[in-house]
């Protein structure tokens, strides 16, 4: 198929080289729901229905780890109104996979963050999620919720630490961070261009890419520019 024809269509297309690990930063959610006069919570809850769409597109490409940067430890800071909103959109979606978990397919969800400061409620969902598709082989969907990639990194340090460690090299390091280990492409939406505390130690090697389209707007096309960019990306890993 034409990679960028007009035409909807439900095809997936083939790139020659996939990225093995994903980042998306969802970004814009905010900017977007104030461009139509529209609460904040708005533009969380259209950028959640994109994550559905994406994880579902990464899934169907055999992309085999994708992280979601959805909530960051600094995201707290947020009036409390927009924290709830936040927290209650991961509760809809972790009931709605509860429901029906067919639909999880053979994809693996996992959580990664701090667990401090998470209701137990929904703790005990994002528990059940990780533990009812453990077993399964595909895609391994990361949502990084109460997320720091610098608090990951102190995390994996203190791992060491506890069991007797007393030198410590990147491979250690790398075996005990959240998520597979290599970044090798993030895709940041909405125009800005940082990392905002994202797969800190993961994307010593990312490529990035950037757009200047909301998240709520993300679509599977633009996933599929972003892919085809990569697959044109010279990667030389420093040498
Ligand atoms: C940043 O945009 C986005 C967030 C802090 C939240 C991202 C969360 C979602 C898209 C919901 C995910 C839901 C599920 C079920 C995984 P912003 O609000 O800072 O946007 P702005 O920069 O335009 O203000």
């Amino acid at each position: 198929m034409a990679l960028f024809s007009k035409k909807e269509t439900n095809e997936v297309p083939q790139f020659e080289t996939l990225p093995t690990h994903l980042g998306i930063i969802m970004d814009g959610n905010g900017r977007w729901a104030k461009k139509r006069g529209l609460p904040r919570s708005a533009g969380h809850k259209a950028g959640a229905n994109v994550f559905r769409t994406i994880s579902d597109e990464c899934a169907a490409l055999g992309i085999k780890y994708v992280t979601f940067y959805a909530f960051s430890t600094e995201n707290w800071k947020r009036p409390k109104e927009e924290v709830d909103a936040l927290m209650a959109l991961f509760k809809d979606y972790l009931l709605e996979a509860k429901a029906d978990m067919v639909k999880a397919g053979n994809n693996k969800i996992k959580f990664i963050g701090e667990r401090e400061g998470i209701s137990q409620e929904l703790l005990k969902l994002m528990d059940e999620a990780e533990e009812e598709t453990s077993s399964h082989t595909g895609t391994t969907v990361y949502l990084a919720v109460n997320y720091g990639g610098r608090q990951e990194i102190a995390s994996a340090v203190n791992a060491l630490i506890k069991e007797g460690k007393t030198e410590i090299n990147e491979n250690d390091i790398s075996q005990k961070l959240y998520t597979y280990p290599e970044c090798d492409l993030i895709i940041r939406p909405s125009g800005e261009q940082r990392l905002s505390n994202f797969l800190l130690w993961q994307a010593a090697y990312s490529e990035f890419w950037y757009s200047d389209v909301l998240w709520p707007d993300f679509s599977k096309k633009d996933l599929y520019r972003a892919l085809k960019d990569f697959e044109n990306r010279n990667r030389r890993f420093g040498a």
